[in-house]
């Protein structure tokens, strides 16, 4: 018996507040419906607190939906302005500016220093350092790399460069183009990206030696004397640990999720990964710049080694005398060591390494 007294004390406390309570939403919505009827007559179409409140995703009754899905009940996404502000300010300014200065200073170190040439005399021995599945998994990581950096830079500067140069028609074309390209290598450089490492990582691991190579900057300046290395210099295992391990894995991971936006992202992790992609991928093409240098004109004989896989004996003492002697060892022939000439018998032609 004392329950059910109980319950109905409780229902009917209920129902009064209920009934006390309506009163207060039926005004707070009228006077809503009211305010913005007065609005509308003294501002035509200003209904700036019914966007204020969807701004601020409060519920209802501004977003309620049917649709499902992610994010489907939120019209406007305060965080997006964030985003916009930071892709297009520092990301494109500071990304913007790092290339041009990086791109300046190779030009200034190659008019006042110019290329590293051969100091000896080419031998006419060759060897070979790049095997043909070296060459073509290189070429095509580096083509492919170039299509997604300059598709990338087209994607983050169309609008300050590309428009004022050519008007929108075309660059709008190129835009589309771009981003499809983009979107279409991207996956294939990914796996670029995981193939380079599993080929090149045994002759990218530290040494002791390598110290030696960065206090002198690899010779690159100053007298710019012999600095023994490896199969590859302190230089190019930076370029292969933070350019293509780090950054390349990076940018792959946040281009998956950026490709592929259908596995449940909200627009907030989209445009955080957006933010990594493009500030990453500003790093690595700047790194990257550095390496096509050295890689084409900044040393005599190097762009030779990754086209035909073939560098001269000299070539190979001068610039990575502790691998030429490696070879040269795993041939049962006495190391060559550079600067010494070659004491042993003359290597065979075209010598496999
Ligand atoms: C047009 C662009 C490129 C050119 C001209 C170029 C040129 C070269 C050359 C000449 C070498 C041989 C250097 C030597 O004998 O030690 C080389 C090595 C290498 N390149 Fe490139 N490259 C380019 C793009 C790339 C890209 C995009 C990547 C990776 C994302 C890459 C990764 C490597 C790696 C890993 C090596 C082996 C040396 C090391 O491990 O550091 N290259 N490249």
């Amino acid at each position: 018996m004392r329950g059910n007294s109980a319950l109905r004390w409780v229902t009917w406390l209920s129902v009064a507040l209920f009934a006390a309570l309506l009163p207060q939403a039926a005004i707070a919505a009228g006077d809503l419906a009211q305010e913005q009827a007065e609005r509308q007559i003294t501002q035509p179409l200003n209904n700036a607190p019914l966007w204020r409140g969807v701004r601020k995703g409060e519920n209802p009754p501004y977003q309620t939906t049917q649709v499902r899905g992610v994010e489907t009940n939120v019209l406007i996404q305060t965080e997006g302005q964030i985003w916009r502000e930071i892709r297009n300010g520092p990301v494109t300014i500071y990304g913007g500016w790092l290339l041009i200065v990086v791109t300046a200073l190779i030009a200034l170190y190659y008019y006042t220093k110019g290329a590293l040439k051969l100091h000896e005399k080419p031998t006419g021995r060759m060897i070979e350092r790049f095997s043909p599945w070296n060459r073509i998994l290189h070429w095509t990581t580096a083509i492919s790399f170039v299509i997604l950096a300059v598709t990338g830079m087209i994607i983050l500067f169309g609008r300050y460069v590309l428009i004022p140069m050519f008007g929108y028609g075309l660059s709008s074309w190129l835009a589309a183009i771009g981003k499809n390209l983009h979107n279409f290598v991207g996956p294939v450089f990914a796996v670029c990206v995981i193939l380079m490492f599993v080929t090149f990582v045994k002759d990218n691991l530290p040494k002791a030696y390598d110290w030696l190579w960065v206090r002198k900057l690899g010779g690159m300046f100053g007298d710019r004397g012999h600095v023994p290395s490896g199969r590859f210099n302190a230089g190019e295992k930076v370029w292969f640990w933070l350019g293509v391990t780090a950054c390349g894995v990076v940018v792959s991971v946040t281009g998956f999720v950026l490709d592929f936006p259908n596995f449940g992202q909200g627009r907030g992790t989209m445009q955080l990964v957006n933010v990594i992609h493009a500030s990453v991928g500003m790093l690595f093409i700047a790194m990257g710049l550095g390496h096509i240098y050295m890689g084409t004109i900044g040393v005599e004989g190097a762009y030779e080694s990754m086209r035909n896989g073939m560098v001269d004996e000299a070539w190979a003492r001068e610039h990575h005398d502790y691998w030429y002697n490696e070879v040269r060892a795993r041939k049962g022939r006495a190391p060559g060591g550079a600067p010494s000439p070659v004491a042993a018998a003359p290597m065979k032609e075209g010598w496999k390494t």
